[in-house]
């Protein structure tokens, strides 16, 4: 496991340049096994859940090659639909091809999902829409198995709007019979960017971004090239990291309207953000104020993905804020490693209550989880003194070239192997 050596205090200035969103990439990866033509995917980010996900499409009988920063997938030989437990534990978003593979062979295997352990994270959602579109599922041994005459469309109520079961029904809904709507549908931005991608290679979806998707089936899809959107939450990453340390960044590509809770509330501690087409510049000059109060929610709410690096951020302003975590109900396991910094946070039930201390200190932390981790990483950045972020390999499922692009900005961060 590779760790983090970071010696803190330096501000950040300069521009870091944003990678395609993950959470975009991998569900529209998982909607490549739909059609027999191939797509190239550009700019993919260097993450290691997406090479978790390109092993997994190998797996199925995909070809996957990349050229220079982009991806290439050929799902024309696609011959399996199992997917074992060593891959999908390592990543969760593998149950998100359930939908694709189910659509495929009308059959599929797949163990039960891995990724952040970061709450229960069920699929219960993903399974009762799979089973409105006619599929039967089992389970046994750990593994979920689907199968289906054929997909037939169907009107699926979402309990919560769950952002992969929406997503795992709109690809599951792609090539059914017959129409589909998703209500009460998650609304993140990389839902509709998997909407635009799936009528870029010939699908009918309408709808995304709102409360309900409609997906009117169709018979085959074809291929093509296609760019994701920017990582709302990498650009919010580091724009939170400016805030922390100090200096003045410009997040290059990075889509506002995606994160305006979070430049809402950065504003409001007394950062300084010009917004330019697709530009963010934040300039932080004196020491913030903290925000009274920020609570995780669906999307357009604040995002329980930038919440920790957030609460990291509320640690070191002056005042008190109160953190309400909705989404996610083990999220906080970063804060006992936040306090050996120096950090005053005290967490009952859903609710992290922050006391703001005048700085971090330098310590050997460990990182539980891909957001948490992030969280540490900035801690240290601000901190006075030397830390060591432990098992950074939570970090390196969701931030592809942290440190080239912190070092690039000033931070004095190194990666080593231990
Ligand atoms: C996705 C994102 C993740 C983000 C999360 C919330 C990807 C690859 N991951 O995860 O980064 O943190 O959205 O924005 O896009 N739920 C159920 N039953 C289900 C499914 C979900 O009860 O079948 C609950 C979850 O426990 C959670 C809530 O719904 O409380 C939201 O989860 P969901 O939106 O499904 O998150 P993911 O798709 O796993």
């Amino acid at each position: 496991m590779d760790k983090y050596v970071i010696n803190g205090g330096n501000k950040l200035y300069g521009n870091v340049k944003i990678q395609t969103a993950k959470n975009s990439v991998l569900p529209i990866l998982a909607a490549t096994v739909l059609t027999d033509s191939s797509v190239k995917i550009l700019d993919i980010p260097q993450i290691s859940d997406v090479k978790n996900m390109v092993r997994i499409l190998s797996r199925l009988g995909c070809k996957t090659q990349y050229c220079d920063s982009h991806l290439i997938v050929d799902a024309s030989n696609s011959n399996n639909y199992e997917i074992p437990s060593e891959l999908a534990h390592e990543l969760r978003s593998s149950v998100f091809l359930l939908g694709s593979v189910i659509s495929r062979f009308h059959k599929a295997k797949i163990a039960y999902p891995g990724g952040c352990d970061i709450g229960l994270r069920p699929v219960d959602l993903h399974l009762s829409g799979l089973k409105r579109l006619g599929v039967t599922v089992t389970e046994e041994n750990g593994y979920i198995l689907c199968s289906c005459e054929k997909l037939t469309g169907n009107e699926i109520m979402l309990d919560c709007p769950s952002v992969g079961a929406t997503e795992n029904i709109m690809l599951a809904a792609v090539k059914a019979e017959g129409t589909t709507v998703i209500k009460n549908a998650a609304r993140e931005p990389e839902i509709e960017d998997l909407q635009k991608f799936l009528n870029y290679i010939g699908a009918k979806v309408k709808g995304a971004g709102s409360g309900t998707i409609i997906v009117e089936g169709v018979k085959k899809l074809h291929g093509g090239e296609y760019l994701p959107i920017t990582d709302r939450i990498e650009a919010g990453t580091f724009l939170i990291a400016a805030a922390m340390c100090g200096g003045e960044i410009c997040a290059e590509g990075a889509l506002a309207e995606n994160i305006s809770s979070l430049i809402h509330k950065l504003r409001e501690n007394g950062c300084k953000i010009h917004i330019k087409n697709d530009k963010i510049i934040l300039r932080r000059e004196r020491r913030l104020t903290a925000v009274k109060s920020f609570e995780t929610q669906p999307y357009p709410g604040f995002p329980t993905d930038l919440q920790a690096q957030m609460t990291a951020l509320c640690c070191i302003c002056q005042g008190q804020s109160i953190v309400t975590e909705n989404l996610f109900e083990t999220r906080y396991k970063y804060v006992p490693q936040l306090r050996k910094m120096g950090a005053d946070i005290t967490v009952i039930d859903r609710n992290a209550f922050v006391r703001g201390v005048e700085k971090f200190n330098g310590a050997t932390v460990v990182a539980q989880d891909l957001r948490g981790g992030a969280a540490l990483v900035l801690a240290a950045l601000a901190a006075q003194g030397k830390s060591e972020v432990l098992d950074i390999s939570h970090v390196d499922r969701g931030y592809g070239d942290f440190e080239y692009k912190l070092r690039n900005l000033g931070g004095d961060v190194i990666r080593k192997t231990v």
